[in-house]
């Protein structure tokens, strides 16, 4: 009876068995056959900013990608789904597929001067010259957070705030003077100068502000009144804007990150600099207030104000693209002793198509100051 019971028992543990190896042996080489793919950790990508269908892959085994690498639409926010096309090692194809989430984490960036001084019944709008982007390209706006009079002496604190649909706030701190009025407040009326240039062009200077053949120049050796300018020109935004979309459609994301700059403003900066360098480096890289191109409200300062920033995707883009919407960079590479700065490849200052093209000179760019035959040099 009980070696009868101990033969059932075989009959049937041992099919289950081979039933079982034979899963396991089906298993692993349905495994070998398949195309291993491997993502990255974060599969969080910004909006608007650029995705192809294997950035974020990290790694294939057993086979490779057919696909060719394509863009993928980053402008919406939410969840997508990627598929990719995969051969294995014998040739066959197979598919994959992953989801990424586009978010917006990044606040929007507020162009603005932390300091407005006025005087008392000056009917300024505080928002003149102050402007705001952001990654999602949407239009935002800024509002004026805090109390303040206009018609009363004083110091006002106010946060100039801006938000993205997203959420994301900034809050920047503005400090607003407002002034006595008086008589040393009027500005003196300079009868205009002209001059010839050593290559031929015709200059004027009007009330303070150079102009050679119709170009504004502001550089070492000509300088700006200190009331000179309120905000980036209407010109300047429009071609900005005009470049920051093209830009955008072919995945580069362009950011204002320092417009216009008042001189006060500059002159803090540059006596910052200053304390920290010694006036002779200070010199070659940041303008004494009234020599800025900054105060002249056609020139900003693009994503980030870093050597490096040539090299990157953007740089590269701007240099070969930002003539065509009329901007020039401004200081190039190995041309300091003409423009008087080092090599900056996040300025660039606007001056119409046509001038920005001769600039340009396929890539080699030249200077203004070479251009006009002017030097750039302080003259104490
Ligand atoms: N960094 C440039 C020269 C300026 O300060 O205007
Ligand atoms: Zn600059």
């Amino acid at each position: 009876m009980k070696r009868k019971k101990y033969k059932m028992s075989i009959f049937i543990i041992i099919p289950i068995m081979v039933v079982i190896l034979c899963l396991v042996i089906f298993q692993i080489m349905k495994n070998s056959l398949k195309v291993k793919v491997y993502l990255e950790n974060n599969l969080n990508v910004e909006i608007n900013e650029k995705l192809t269908n294997i950035s974020l892959i990290k790694k294939v085994t057993n086979g490779n990608i057919v696909d060719k690498e394509e863009n993928i639409d980053t402008s919406k926010l939410g969840k997508k789904e990627i598929t990719i096309n995969l051969k294995n090692k014998y040739g066959k194809k197979q598919s994959y597929k992953y989801i990424v989430t586009i978010v917006d984490t990044i606040k929007p960036v507020i162009t603005y001067n932390s300091e407005i001084e006025l005087f008392v019944g000056d009917n300024k709008d505080l928002l003149e010259g102050v402007s705001v982007t952001d990654n999602s390209l949407e239009k935002l706006s800024v509002t004026i957070e805090g109390d303040y009079d206009l018609n009363k002496v004083g110091e006002y604190k106010v946060y100039f705030t801006a938000k993205d649909s997203s959420n994301n706030i900034t809050k920047e701190e503005v400090t607003i003077k407002v002034k006595e009025k008086n008589k040393s407040n009027n500005v003196d009326i300079v009868p205009d100068k002209t001059f010839t240039t050593s290559k031929g062009f015709k200059g004027v200077i009007k009330n303070g502000v150079t102009y050679i053949d119709g170009i504004l120049v502001a550089n070492k050796t000509y300088s700006l009144p200190s009331t000179y300018g309120t905000k980036l020109t209407d010109e300047t935004m429009t071609a900005f804007n005009e470049m920051q979309s093209a830009a955008a459609s072919e995945g580069i994301k362009l950011t204002i990150v320092s417009g216009f700059r008042s001189y006060n403003y500059q002159k803090t900066l540059y006596n910052n600099y200053v304390l920290t360098d010694g006036v002779e480096l200070a010199d070659t890289y940041s303008a004494r207030p009234g020599h800025s191109e900054h105060q002249t409200g056609l020139a900003f300062d693009l994503n980030s104000v870093d050597d490096s920033f040539g090299d990157t995707k953007e740089g590269i883009w701007l240099s070969n693209n930002a003539s065509k919407y009329g901007f020039i960079l401004r200081y190039p590479k190995g041309k300091t002793n003409e423009t008087g700065y080092i090599y900056e490849p996040w300025h660039f200052r606007y001056v119409g198509k046509d001038f920005a093209s001769k600039l340009y000179n396929n890539g080699d760019w030249i200077t203004i100051e070479s251009y006009f035959g002017i030097t750039s040099e302080y003259s104490n």
